[in-house]
This record gives structure tokens, sequence and C-alpha cells, in this order.
């Protein structure tokens, strides 16, 4: 398989305690992958492991060719790998605007302290700046809030930004821990569209976290399920969800089985 990323044979131990213990499977180039499986499974470490918040004690990551297992979180947003995360991460003081606009950092080119010293070019600079994140704001639809702090924001709304900020950062890679946690219906519908979007329009690769199965299956071109630290099934959204190990790990029970 052609891939944009792999994860080859992760192990992760915190002081005793295996979070990861063999986890491998690649992304293509235009897939969004599922990660899947009940709390504690080992999701959010095989992200933060993808991005350089942790690093392995034993595996590799492979990314657009080159193993990227030792390089800092920083070398790899630069690269294109942008990330949400499961508790929400914005500045709560600041507006949407700024928020995202700190998602800019990586990509401008003469730097902040830059943009207070000079004038002439700092100021073309934030113009250039302020107009991708403009873009960013009306494509997630959020105008009305951008001079609003994040603190003042219904939750569903702060998510979107903390999606606009993975975006101004002008991912190659996007990886979403549990976007739609704690949203209503209307705004799980409202996230599924612009990752739909980012999908088909931009063509850009997702790894996606996510509890509610519906929004599982309709988004997701593959699936990887994980328990205690491990792969424990992997395939399309329909075969996974038939595989009585799933089953098993999610409900703590046997389907289908004429036992007992
Ligand atoms: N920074 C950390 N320090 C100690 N234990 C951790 C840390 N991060 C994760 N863990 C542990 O690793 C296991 C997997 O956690 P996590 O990756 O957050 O699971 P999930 O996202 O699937 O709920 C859990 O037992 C968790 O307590
Ligand atoms: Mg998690």
């Amino acid at each position: 398989m052609d891939f944009i990323l792999r994860a080859q044979d992760l192990h992760l131990s915190f002081h005793g305690i295996q979070a990861l213990a063999g986890v491998s499977f690649d992304l293509s180039p235009h897939e969004i992958l599922g990660i899947i499986g009940p709390n504690g499974a080992g999701k959010t470490s095989v992200l933060n492991c993808i991005n350089g918040f942790y690093h392995p004690q034993h595996g590799r990551i492979v990314y657009a060719g080159q193993e990227i297992s030792f390089w800092p979180p920083h070398r790899r947003a630069q690269l294109g790998i942008a990330r949400t995360f499961q508790n929400i991460a914005l500045y709560p003081g600041m507006t949407v605007l700024d928020n995202i606009m700190t998602g800019r950092v990586i990509r401008m080119r003469a730097g902040v302290l830059a943009c207070s010293v000079y004038a002439g070019p700092a100021h073309r600079e934030h113009v250039t700046q302020r107009a991708i994140v403009e873009d960013i704001i009306d494509f997630l639809e959020i105008e009305e809030a951008r001079h609003h702090r994040v603190a003042d924001l219904p939750y569903g709304l702060q998510k979107k930004v903390e999606l606009g900020r993975a975006l101004a950062m002008e991912p190659r890679l996007l990886i979403l821990d549990e976007p739609m946690a704690g949203m209503s219906l209307d705004e799980k519908m409202d996230m599924a569209r612009y990752i739909l979007e980012l999908k088909e329009v931009r063509h850009l690769p997702m790894i996606l976290i996510e509890h509610d199965m519906g929004v599982v299956m309709d988004l997701c071109d593959r699936i990887v399920v994980m328990d205690y630290g491990k792969v424990i099934a992997e395939g399309p959204p329909v075969s996974v969800q038939r595989n009585p190990d799933v089953i098993r790990a999610y409900i703590g029970q046997e389907v289908g089985t004429t036992q007992g």
C-alpha cells in the first residue's frame, strides 16, 4: 500500500503502565482512518506518538518517506502534521481570530518578534496571514464569532475554532482527537460536513478518534480498533462493525454466540 504515514510496532509505557503494546497501521494519502476503542485503549497515546508529544520506547513513525520518531513536535508541525485535542487546548482569553492566528506562527516568514519591529514587510506579512485566517473563518462559517473571546463561546463552537487553528497550520495530515465529543447532533453533523469537505475538496488525509459509532461508520474509509494498547481489528467500517472481538471489547459481552 502507498502510505503517507506508518506507525510501526509502537510500544509505550508510563512507569510500568503499558499504554501501547505493539501498535502498527498505515494511513494512505487520501483516506480518513478512524481509531476506535474503549477508554484507556491507547488511542490518544498513538496520536501523541505521531505528533511528537510522546516518544515510543520501541517502534517507528514514518511520515512522507522519512522516519520522524525522534523529531520534536514543532518540526513535525512544520512538515504538515496538525492536530486537535481531546480536551480543547485553545487560549481562552484570546479572540477566535487570534487563536486561529496562532496556527500561522509555524508558517510565518518574518516571525512574531519581527512583526513588531519592522513596520513595512511585517505589515505585508500580517495582511497575508490575516487573509489566510479569514478564509478559514469563512470555511468554518464562524464570521460572527471572530472577535469573541474563546472562553465566552459555547463548547461546540470552541471545537470549530480548534479545527480552524489546525487548518491554519496548512496541514498535510490532520489528526482529530474526538472532534465531536460533547456536541449536539446538529453540531456533529456540521463538523462531519467540514471533515468530508476537507477530504473531498482538499484531499487531506486524516486520522479521527471518535466515540459516536454512527459518525465513525459514515466518515471513515477504514477503521483501526484498539483495546489494551493493541490493535484488535482493522478494516472497512462494515467488517469492523461485525467483528466479534470488537463487539466484545465494546460491550463486554459476546454477541451472536450460543455459549452459556
Ligand atoms: N502522560 C501519561 N502518563 C501516565 N499514563 C498515561 C499518560 N498518557 C496516557 N497514559 C495511560 O495510558 C493508557 C492509554 O491512555 P490513552 O492513550 O489516553 O487512551 P484513550 O485515548 O484510548 O482513552 C491509560 O492507561 C492512560 O492512563
Ligand atoms: Mg483519548
